[in-house]
């Protein structure tokens, strides 16, 4: 069964960065704004254990890790840089009355 848990505001999330939250079960998700949207992955890049939302860099729906340049699509999880080859987990998000909600 899947806990939806509130994070942040819809406005804590700058369009075109990224911001770290903790979910109450331990897990660190990167929270992304991109084109208005919200998007959530896993923190840690699958490659290494590089922090996205304090060192990766966000251009369009691509996070770009800073450890080995290593890249995935925020929207799906799909790497698609090397040295990248697992998806990142992505998790559903949901705003509703300015709060916003992920699902794990
Ligand atoms: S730790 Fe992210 S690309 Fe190596």
């Amino acid at each position: 069964m899947s806990t939806k848990e509130s994070i942040c505001t819809a406005g804590d999330v700058p369009e075109g960065e990224i911001r770290g939250y903790d979910l109450s079960d331990g897990t660190r998700v990167a929270v992304y704004k991109v084109d208005g949207e919200l998007y959530a992955t896993a923190d840690l890049c699958t490659h290494g254990q590089s922090s996205l939302s304090e060192e990766g860099t966000l251009d369009g729906k691509i996070v770009e890790c800073a450890w080995h340049y290593g890249a995935f699509d925020v929207t799906t999880g799909a790497p698609c840089a090397m040295p990248c080859t697992v998806p990142i987990r992505i998790y559903p998000i949901t705003v509703s009355d300015d709060k916003v909600y992920v699902e794990f």
